[in-house]
């Protein structure tokens, strides 16, 4: 049964305030007419309902990442991601947003043994979720798989340079391209999956000149994380760009330090609880008069 319609009466979820036109696939491929998308596609990552309530407005495209794994449930890589949490943080963040297109990650072990493998699980997300879209990682050896995908009605965002899911082949998750054979890869990778039909591409954690190549020669948008400024759009890990974790890595601008506010708001509860300044009759419930 699919679990992407709630009770909107039962729930903190509001119901659309501006029910309208999602951004489409095409309409996203579109803004690379000239060679050049201007102004740049804005993408991030959302995980949750409210949280894509809050950045619809600002986005085209909401990515429910596979990153979930890491950011939500503490894993230490995306490889044990499954699609029940993909179809159910997909669902939420479908609900709570209304213009952006929404895209789904496709986990590990869902799409690469074959085309056919690819479409079941492609379809089941979209049937789950009502996304629009799905991501795939991989390139030259995964083109024959998105344009199965796309040619049977599916839109599909590729994924090239550092591709999380291939940590253990790749053995890490620094930059890629520093060889010239593993750059001019790359570049291939990027190309044979515009080829295939990807209606964007993001290309992550990859040397500059790389992503500016890649950029300037394929068709569809090049979104870049780690990346360059040249790209035709960029996405970030949502709690990355707000300041959730200690950690910042150098491809991350931090756009506030939502853990110290979060810790100091607790802080500040538990001092009240503890000395009884919460709650106060503002918060009781009292006989109707
Ligand atoms: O899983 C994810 O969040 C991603 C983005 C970083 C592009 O793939």
């Amino acid at each position: 049964m699919s679990t992407f319609t709630i009770d909107t009466a039962t729930s903190r979820a509001t119901p659309s305030p501006v029910p309208g036109k999602r951004t489409t696939a095409p309409a996203i491929r579109a803004r690379k007419a000239n060679g050049v998308a201007e102004p740049p596609i804005v993408m991030l990552t959302a995980y949750t309902m409210r949280m894509a309530q809050l950045l619809d407005p600002h986005c085209e495209v909401l990515l429910v990442g596979d990153s979930v794994g890491q950011v939500i449930y503490g894993l230490s890589s995306t490889i044990p991601v499954t699609m029940e949490m993909m179809c159910a943080h997909g669902a939420a963040v479908v609900r709570g947003s209304w213009h952006a297109l929404v895209a789904v990650d496709m986990p590990f072990g869902s799409y690469e043994a074959s085309p056919a493998q690819a479409f079941d699980s492609a379809s089941h997300i979209l049937k789950q979720t009502g996304c629009a879209a799905v991501k795939l990682e991989g390139g030259e050896a995964m083109a024959e798989t998105v344009a199965f995908l796309v040619h049977r009605g599916i839109p599909v965002i590729g994924h090239v340079g550092l591709t999380p899911q291939s940590v253990n082949v790749l053995g890490g998750y620094g930059a890629r391209g520093r060889e010239e054979r593993e750059a001019q890869q790359i570049i291939a990778d990027a190309k044979a999956i515009d080829q295939a039909g990807a209606f964007c591409i993001v290309v992550e954690g990859v040397l500059e000149t790389i992503a500016e190549e890649i950029a300037r020669t394929i068709a569809a948008p090049a979104i870049g994380i780690g990346a360059s400024p040249k790209c035709d759009g960029q996405v970030l890990v949502i709690d990355d760009l707000l300041g959730m974790f200690e950690r910042t890595p150098r491809f991350v601008k931090r756009y506030d330090d939502l853990a110290a506010r979060i810790g100091e708001a607790a802080r500040t509860y538990a001092d009240d609880v503890r000395t009884r300044r919460f709650p106060t009759s503002d918060h009781t419930y009292r006989p109707k008069s």
